[in-house]
């Protein structure tokens, strides 16, 4: 496996297989593996637990890591094509990236959606544009439509906690005080009808996912046996749902208009996952989050510290999958 970059570029097999790794080296470590393998991260954007994730799961192997943040402690790193470099920015993507790559033996980028120009969002221009540049294994840590990573975090989590394949899976935005990007949204969707579930995307009027996220994930779950639909009526939608994956979102009706999200987004505090949200629920529907979650915004702490919540199931199988993306990238098939 050379490149990580889109749950959509592998098959079912393919996932079901890096789980099963990831379960293998979580069961059986493999402390040397990676000796002598070192791993670069550039990071565009602020991270928790995929930088240290990434950085332990290395040294849980045997290897070793370095990270780039720019603008902190390195250059400011210009992503833009055929700009005049009179800025903040001292270095561009075009020199920085393969140096980078040249110095490690795979390489992870992180670099979100620039939130302005959808229909560049989703032809992942800004990502697409440095990972031309890397001739080296590369994975995706977000990127504006992708976040491979985690997908495959919530898959093993929804695997570990006995979620039916065929079980009702509901992607529900919540609130936040400002618009967030979409890859969260849209790779937890393909994840869940790659995955063969009964999925609903609920969200309020002017936040539907785009239709190209949305078709893709159709193929999906016609390939796995799964649905995808979409409303916005919370009440039908959480009938007998197995998961809450709960998220925030920026107003796609509004994309990169800041004011016109703000006003879409004013009325909606409502939308903050509450204990009552499982009123009709399956008895066992659980609670999922990506983190980080604004506490009481977008779920109520009666949720997060209650029984239902597996955000730190979630949040701990980064660690684990990420391992078997690198395992798998760096010393191939296990033996
Ligand atoms: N879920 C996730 O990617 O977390 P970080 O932004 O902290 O890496």
């Amino acid at each position: 496996m050379k490149r990580f970059l889109d749950l959509a570029d592998f098959t079912r097999e393919d996932i079901t297989g890096l789980l099963a790794l990831a379960n293998r080296l979580s069961e059986k470590p493999e402390p040397q593996a990676l000796a002598g393998k070192i791993l670069g991260l550039l990071f565009f954007n602020n991270s928790l637990r995929t930088l240290a994730s990434m950085q332990a799961g290395m040294s849980r192997l045997g290897g070793s890591s370095f990270v780039i943040t720019p603008g902190a402690g390195t250059y400011q790193i210009e992503t833009r094509v055929g700009v005049t470099m009179n800025g903040a920015a001292a270095e561009h993507v075009r020199e920085g990236v393969p140096v980078l790559a040249s110095y490690c033996d795979a390489l992870g980028i992180r670099a979100f959606a620039d939130g302005k120009d959808l229909e560049a969002d989703l032809a992942e221009t800004t990502f697409n544009a440095m990972a031309q540049l890397v001739d080296k294994p590369l994975i995706n840590l977000e990127s504006a439509m992708s976040h491979p990573c985690q997908a495959l975090a919530d898959w093993k989590t929804l695997d570990d906690v006995q979620v039916p394949r065929k079980g009702r899976f509901v992607l529900s935005w919540v609130w936040h005080p400002r618009a967030l990007p979409l890859a969260v949204p849209a790779t937890a969707l393909h994840m869940a009808a790659m995955r063969g579930m009964d999925v609903t995307v609920l969200r309020p009027q002017g936040f539907a996912l785009p239709a190209p996220i949305m078709e893709k994930a159709r193929r999906a779950a016609a390939a796995s046996g799964g649905s995808v639909h979409e409303t916005a009526d919370r009440h039908a939608a959480l009938e007998g749902a197995h998961i809450i994956y709960a998220k925030e979102w920026g107003a796609t009706s509004a994309y990169g208009d800041v004011d016109a999200d703000a006003k879409l987004r004013a009325s909606l505090t409502d939308w903050c996952v509450r204990d009552n949200w499982f009123d009709t629920t399956d008895p066992d529907c659980r609670l999922m989050h990506c983190l980080p979650v604004r506490r009481n915004t977008a779920v109520a702490d009666e949720v997060l510290d209650g029984p239902r919540s597996i955000v730190l199931r979630e949040a701990h199988n980064r660690l684990l999958v990420q391992m078997a993306v690198l395992y798998r990238m760096l010393k191939g098939d296990p033996q």
